[in-house]
């Protein structure tokens, strides 16, 4: 039988991937609903190639276009807060969650709520109320299955043991397009720059995340909620070909490794059928026509976002909400050309280190939201004193 799926952030990067998957695996799915944030045209596209029975996007005041760009297609819609609320609170079996940053934390939480079974790319919520969220999803018997390709790797690397026998997990990271660059030469690059990353082909906030290795911090506080692991037995290491997205290494010195090709695809099929594989009609990896895997440490002097991030990990409480919603508001002041590469770790660590918010984890997704809304309002301060 079909399964139903609704798609949070269904015309960005991951959105557009899922419709690929969709379409490659017709006769698996029925499109109940897709979510956008305000591109109009692209969400009623999607709709109708998807034949989902509604679209919400979140801008209310481009509804009036999605109507107009549905008009006669038979396809619901509607736009603002509540028909995005509507959009999850429909029936279906699983809900992919991709919208970008803190976002789609209240969309997605609301999908768990409701009992629905998440695909989750949208690693935001799990660093913004990463506590509140298992803790809601352990409660209503919600199943999460990651569709971060290093993350779906480890899932699967990780069932090959027990959590008590994992010494280490590991997820790699290409390196960003600034791997190789001096510090010097980092400093001056702007967002284009910034934005070419060498392998994944992404949307523009998780690009400068992947630039920074930010991104990589995210996906560590990602991981010690989704797989109960703390700071001590998470770990990154760079691997520019980006093929092996994931390693357990045991207490008996085996390893455990999850490897693809790089395409979102694979993870996104996997996690739509809550782990199970099933045929895709996709390049194979042949490791002999790629002879050579490298890896090395990551530079934490050139990339001091990853050290924020494991720091806020190691301190918990709510510093990976303040980390990640700072973060947030300097990568959009960096996007828009208004502070340069290295003032996004320095805002970060400037409100990390004077925010009050401290303290406990925040026990609900309210609570997370005043904390983000709190370190937000503290990093666009710091903005202006950073501009170039
Ligand atoms: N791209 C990847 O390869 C990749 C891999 C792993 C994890 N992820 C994670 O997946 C998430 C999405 O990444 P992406 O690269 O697909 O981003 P993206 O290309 O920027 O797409 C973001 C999507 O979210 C929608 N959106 C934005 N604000 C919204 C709002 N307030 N309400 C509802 N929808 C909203 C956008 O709609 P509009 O276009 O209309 O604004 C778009 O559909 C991120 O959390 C990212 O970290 C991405």
């Amino acid at each position: 039988m079909a399964r139903s799926l609704t798609i949070l952030g269904a015309t960005g990067s991951i959105g557009r991937s899922t419709a690929d998957v969709v379409l490659a695996q017709r006769e698996k799915f029925q499109v109940e609903a897709v979510v956008g944030g305000r591109n109009a045209q692209a969400l009623a596209e999607t709709a109708k190639r998807l034949g989902a029975r509604f679209a919400a996007l979140a801008d209310e005041s481009a509804g009036p276009d999605l109507r107009q760009a549905l008009g006669g297609t038979g396809i619901a819609c509607g736009a603002g807060r509540s028909a995005v609320l509507e959009a999850v609170d429909r029936p279906a079996d699983v809900v992919l969650a991709a919208i970008s940053g803190t976002a789609g934390l209240e969309p997605t939480h609301a999908a768990l709520k409701s009992g629905r079974r998440i695909a989750l790319a949208n690693k935001e919520s799990l660093v913004c109320a990463g506590s509140a969220f298992m803790a809601d999803a352990r409660r209503l018997g919600v199943e999460i299955t990651p569709v971060d390709s290093e993350h779906n790797a480890l899932d699967h690397a990780l069932s090959a043991g027990r959590n008590r026998d994992v010494e280490k997990a590991v997820i790699t990271a290409s390196g960003g397009p600034f791997r190789t660059w001096s510090r010097d030469q980092i400093e001056k690059a702007d967002a284009k720059q910034a934005s070419a990353h060498p392998v994944w082909s992404m949307g523009s906030k998780i690009n400068i995340d992947s630039a920074t290795l930010m991104n990589k911090g995210l996906e560590l506080i990602e991981a010690h909620h989704l797989f109960d692991l703390e700071a001590e037995r998470l770990d990154v290491l760079v691997h520019p070909e980006a093929i092996v997205h994931g390693l357990v290494q045991w207490t008996d010195g085996a390893v455990t490794a999850g490897l693809a090709l790089p395409d979102m695809k694979v993870p996104i099929a996997n996690a739509l059928h809550d782990g199970v594989r099933l045929f895709m009609d996709l390049p194979r990896l042949d490791l002999a026509a790629i002879g050579r895997l490298t890896f090395e440490r990551a530079d934490e002097a050139r990339f001091p976002c990853l050290t924020l991030a494991k720091a806020a990990l190691q301190a918990g409480g709510a510093m990976p909400t303040i980390l990640n919603a700072a973060n947030e508001i300097a990568v959009e002041a960096y996007m828009a050309g208004e502070i340069g590469f290295y003032a996004i770790s320095e805002i970060v660590e400037t409100v990390c280190s004077t925010s009050s918010a401290g303290g406990k984890a925040p026990a609900t997704v309210p609570d997370a939201l005043a904390i983000d809304g709190e370190a937000r309002a503290l990093a666009r301060r710091l903005v202006p004193a950073k501009r170039i």
